[in-house]
């Protein structure tokens, strides 16, 4: 199988432009995670992929067979296209049993009963459902109707599957483990899939690269860890982890490092900006950097703790000083009171 690669894509719904020219690219094997904010265009991004929504300018194809061209005027219905698609909502037939749902679009598409009955019993045992085969959606719980949308998807044994967030009308326990099994499927059936998500979490550990998509445009692209480690904009590096956010004025960049300002106190972090001394400065970082001390030091702000949280496996602290708010985890709580909150340079990143 060849990639499947999607050119400048441009689609606008009403008089809005939803997308400003968006290029994917997922090779054989790989799993693709759309991420963003809600709003950002993830869904109609799919849909346009699977053909059920039109773009003004761009192009869609895998290999040497074309999807979508707007120059050449090419536009493949949906069925031609052959991508198993998986709603967020299921969309599964009440009325008809678990076989009957995996196995309908086969019977549209004239497959002959003995070759329907293989290949659904054989995507049903792949996902574990083999045994549910003649129970209604009703009769299952929500993690297996899930399921039942995933296999009807894959029966058509599609080069990539798109999935619409196919895990979050699942409880916050249910999805986890979720997540797991269908990474593994996708693993062990060596599928190609595009994982739409607003959830980074879930981005991270489904997908081998991560699209993040900001207002219909992509604000970056690439493996988890580098999202997550070098975000190259203030927006990747807030979507990406929980983070606290320090405001501050710029004093110096140089050699990659920059210095701010907060609270008249000389803070170091990682060049993120080539603004002018003077200029405002946003410092950036995730909460499980943040270090607590209990005496001054560099890239220290005192600060007063007020609520230790037990969270489990660890404790989350908060604490303030004026209109700043900074959460930091630890493996104890440390009494109330005034602490020196650590912001390592190497993991500041200032914008
Ligand atoms: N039929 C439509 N006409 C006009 N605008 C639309 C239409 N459908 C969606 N939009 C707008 O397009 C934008 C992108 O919508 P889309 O559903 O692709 O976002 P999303 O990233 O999937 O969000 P979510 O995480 O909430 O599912 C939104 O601003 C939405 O309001
Ligand atoms: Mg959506």
């Amino acid at each position: 199988m060849a990639d499947l690669i999607v050119k400048d894509l441009k689609l606008r719904l009403g008089d809005n432009e939803i997308l400003k020219g968006v290029s994917v690219s997922v090779t054989p094997g790989q799993v693709v995670a759309l991420l963003g904010p809600s709003g950002s265009g993830k869904t109609t991004l799919l849909r346009a992929i699977a053909g059920l929504e039109v773009p003004h300018s761009g192009s869609i194809g895998i290999g040497d067979k074309v999807f979508f061209d707007a120059a050449r005027k090419i536009d493949l219905p949906a069925e031609k296209r052959g991508l198993g698609l998986v709603f967020q909502s299921y969309a599964l037939w009440p009325h008809r049993t678990v076989f009957d749902n995996v196995g309908y679009g086969l019977k549209l598409r004239n497959v002959p009963a003995d070759e329907i009955r293989t290949r659904v019993g054989k995507t049903l045992s792949q996902i574990g459902l083999g045994h549910l085969a003649e129970r209604f959606p009703h009769q299952l719980s929500g993690g297996q109707q899930q399921r039942v949308a995933i296999a009807r998807a894959l029966v058509y044994e599609p080069p990539v599957i798109l999935l619409d967030e196919p895990l979050s009308n699942l409880d916050a326990k249910l999805r986890e483990e979720a997540r797991a099994w269908l990474r593994t499927l996708i693993v062990t059936l060596g599928l190609s899939a595009i994982h739409v998500t607003h959830d980074q979490v879930e981005a991270m550990a489904i997908a081998d690269k991560i699209v993040l998509l900001d207002g219909g445009t992509i604000a970056q692209e690439g493996p988890p860890t580098a999202l997550y480690n070098e975000p190259a904009t203030q927006f990747t590096a807030e979507f990406m982890g929980s983070n606290n956010k320090l405001e501050g004025t710029l004093v110096e960049v140089s050699g990659g490092k920059a210095v701010m300002d907060v609270f008249g106190e000389k803070l170091t972090g990682l060049a993120r900006t080539k603004a002018a001394p003077g200029s405002k400065a946003v410092g950036i970082i995730r909460l499980e950097r943040v270090q607590c001390s209990q005496s001054p030091g560099p890239n220290r702000l005192k600060m007063e703790l007020k609520a230790p949280m037990y969270l489990g496996e660890r404790w989350e602290l908060v604490f303030t000083r004026e209109n700043l708010t900074v959460r930091a985890y630890a493996n104890a709580p440390l009494p109330p009171g005034d602490c020196y909150v650590e912001f390592p340079p190497d993991a500041l990143w200032v914008f």
